[in-house]
């Protein structure tokens, strides 16, 4: 764990390697940032004064602009995490469906509340909200797997197997479930090769697309947008284009202009090069 405000530098140069392939991604290197955080987190285990410091230097930025990003979102935790993130949901379906009595009971299994981990370090428990998953409610995530259509004895087994260091399967996606580290690591950028383990889509989300194939049903058509020349609709298009404006595709079209920060680049350029004529 990494409490002081610097890296040494065997770990600076190891972490600034992995953080300029990430700054390499976007026109605007603070674009990077949230990416750098999961970085860090995947070094330290939480985003850690050295992690902020780290990330302010390569980014350009003040160490209050980082905290700011780091203190808004909840995936970036601001003391040492668990090897297990063990989220419950409580949001509405999930709550009705047993998710309060499955937290009810975690937490006094575990003893610990909201955001707080095991003294062994190997759970944090979080009450999370809604997964998009609530055709399997109540869910219970670890480390972002899911684990669906929970009960208090079933998630109560989960986290006592992986208190023991057992192996410890999803009931869908992945094989097994990653530590928090590792999970880190793949949300900065830096894939596993598990993405595609396992089934993403189970019976249950997939019921309304069988049953519009059994039975013909068909989506209505998109809403005609009105023509930019007559005012009348313009059949068949699915995406209003503005006035003005060439169609998607077309030369000059949103998807040919180059990204915000190289056409600014561009039009520096050309001033440059008209002042020097
Ligand atoms: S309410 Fe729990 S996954 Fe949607």
């Amino acid at each position: 764990m990494t409490t002081t405000h610097s890296y040494d530098e065997a770990r600076t140069e190891r972490l600034r390697a992995d953080a300029l392939a990430i700054i390499a991604r976007y026109p605007e290197p603070r674009s990077a940032l949230l990416p750098m955080l999961h970085l860090v987190q995947s070094q330290d285990g939480f985003v850690s004064p050295a992690g902020i410091a780290f990330c302010a230097d390569l980014l350009n930025l003040s160490t209050a602009e980082v905290s700011a990003v780091v203190t808004f979102y909840t995936q970036y935790k601001r003391h040492p995490n668990g090897e297990y993130t063990v989220g419950v949901c409580t949001n509405t379906l999930c709550a009705v469906m047993g998710g309060d009595a499955i937290w009810e009971d975690l937490s006094d299994h575990l003893g610990v509340g909201h955001d707080e981990t095991t003294p062994d370090g190997k759970v944090t428990l979080e009450r999370i909200e809604c997964n998009a998953a609530c055709d399997y409610a109540p869910v219970m995530m670890v480390n972002w797997e899911f684990f669906d259509n929970q009960t208090p004895d079933s998630a109560r087994d989960v986290v006592d197997r992986l208190r023991a260091g057992d192996e410890v399967a999803p009931t869908r996606g992945a094989a097994s479930v990653c530590s928090f580290k590792q999970m880190s690591r793949v949300l900065a950028g830096f894939t596993d090769g598990r993405a595609d383990e396992g089934v993403g889509a189970g019976e249950p989300t997939l019921r309304g697309t069988v049953l519009a194939r059994e039975r013909g049903w068909t989506a209505p058509r998109f809403p005609a947008a009105p023509d930019a020349e007559s005012g009348s609709g313009a059949a068949g298009s699915a995406v209003p284009e503005r006035a003005g404006e060439p169609a998607t595709g077309e030369p000059q079209s949103s998807a040919q202009r180059p990204a915000t920060g190289q056409r600014d680049k561009d039009a520096d350029t050309q001033t440059s090069t008209s002042k020097e004529s």
